[in-house]
């Protein structure tokens, strides 16, 4: 088959490593892609979110089959544009990826449901908003209804600050139309994790846990980041929590989507909040997760492609997947300056000799090549990856790539996978 993965992060790039070793795959492509994909696809350059482009290309390179990796293009409609051209593709239809696309329609599904997630309410005018947040508890979580590239959401600690950030979210200054309609839920207590389920529309096939970093430094301080490290697997995500995770909260949403007439076909990203081995939604994503995409495809032992097939296709029932007991472990080396403002075009030394480490391998996030040279182009820009028989064995490995790579302009956090080591599943 002629594979086209729509995207050029460092999830697309373990997606298109994946991919690329399986005998199904006689010609990967990858677009836009980056420096790091170009090592095991052809790279074009066209954007992850020019959905009559997109299209237009898988048409011109006789795709058989396309992954469209970002949430953008699919709360977008990339998916119906590539069905209407009769191409097979992996990920679900605009209204499939509204799980994603807006807060109050999962929300909404759910109540309807009695899915287990924090008690909410769903508002678009400013005075109803405050009356509401004066008479709540501290902290209370705001959040902007439609995609806000994972920055939509305000953990306010005090009344005043949220009051100040649902008038900033509804005022359409902060996110645009993204925030003219906004959420108010309880904060919910607990460990979050990240569980990954593909769905054809009708069954399911789980995949693996894994546990992000998505604030800037060590010990979880600074703001807010698109994720700065994943491991998998989890200690906490044991077999009873995730058969409690499939019954109560996955296999709910595949039936009330269908019912909805929007059946999903792709991978379920649920976003978990665990305490006390109860588990309850935090948010659905509708793909793969970046970086924990990462170390998951280092553990997949099974050939990805038929799964990613089956998606489309229907016959998921009769799939299994192997994955590896080992522990994978990803540090983002991110340009200094991210997730605020940063500058593109350092020279990044040293990648060949850290690659050279013991079960290391390195996805690019965002990465140019200038000729022989390699260009940091983007905020989060490299994925050390590492697998070891232990957390912490793959920890060290990982660090030690990083070590060797030769980047002054970049930064890392140096406490991945905390919350794993020193302890037993
Ligand atoms: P989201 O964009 O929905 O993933 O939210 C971003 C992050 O905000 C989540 O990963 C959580 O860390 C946090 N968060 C969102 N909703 C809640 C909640 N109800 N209680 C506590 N933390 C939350
Ligand atoms: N790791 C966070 C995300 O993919 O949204």
């Amino acid at each position: 088959m002629r594979i086209l993965v729509v995207g050029g992060g460092g999830r697309e790039h373990a997606l298109c490593w994946a991919i690329s070793a399986s005998p199904l795959c006689t010609k990967l492509f990858c677009a836009p892609g980056n420096a790091g994909i170009a090592q095991v696809a052809e790279c074009i350059d066209v954007g992850a979110e020019d959905i009559p482009g997109q299209v237009a290309l898988a048409q011109r390179l006789k795709i058989d089959f396309t992954v469209i990796a970002p949430d953008a293009p699919l709360v977008a409609g990339m998916a119906d544009a590539f069905a209407a051209a009769g191409i097979k593709h992996f990920g679900p239809s605009r209204s499939a990826a509204r799980l994603e696309g807006s807060k109050s329609f999962t929300k909404d599904l759910c109540k309807r449901y009695g899915i287990p997630t924090a008690a909410y309410e769903r508002f678009d005018d400013v005075a109803k908003a405050e009356a509401y947040l004066k008479a709540q508890k501290t902290p209370i979580v705001i959040k902007a209804d439609g995609l806000a590239a994972g920055k939509g959401v305000i953990i306010a600690e005090t009344t005043d600050q949220a009051i100040a950030a649902a008038r900033d979210m509804l005022s359409g200054n902060r996110f645009g139309a993204s925030g003219s309609s906004i959420v108010i839920e309880e904060f919910m207590q607990g460990e979050e994790v990240s569980f990954f389920v593909l769905c054809d529309g009708e069954d399911v096939l789980p995949l693996v846990a894994a546990q992000d970093h998505k604030r800037a430094f060590d010990d979880d301080k600074g703001p807010n980041t698109g994720g700065m490290g994943a491991y998998s697997p989890v200690p906490i995500f044991n077999a009873a929590l995730q058969k409690r995770t499939m019954d109560e909260i996955v296999l709910p949403t595949v039936r009330g989507m269908k019912e909805l007439g929007a059946p999903f076909k792709g991978v379920f990203y649920v976003g978990l909040m665990v305490d006390q081995g109860k588990p309850r939604l935090v948010e659905y994503n509708c793909r793969f997760g970046d970086p924990e995409t990462q170390p998951m495809m280092m553990r997949l032992k099974s050939d990805i492609v038929p799964a990613l097939i089956a998606c489309a296709d229907g016959g998921l029932a009769h799939l299994d997947l192997r994955w590896s007991d080992q522990a994978a472990l990803t540090v983002i080396l991110a340009t200094k300056g991210y997730p605020d403002a940063y500058k593109n075009g350092s020279e990044i030394r040293g990648l060949a000799e850290a690659a050279k480490v013991e079960g290391v391998e390195i996805f690019h996030a965002g990465t140019k090549a200038d000729g022989p040279r390699i260009l940091a182009n983007g905020g989060r820009v490299l994925n050390v990856t590492a697998m070891a028989p232990t957390v912490e064995e793959a920890r060290n490995r990982a660090y030690r790539a990083v070590d060797l790579i030769d980047w002054p302009e970049g930064f890392c956090r140096r406490d991945i996978a905390w919350r794993a080591v020193g302890r037993k599943s």
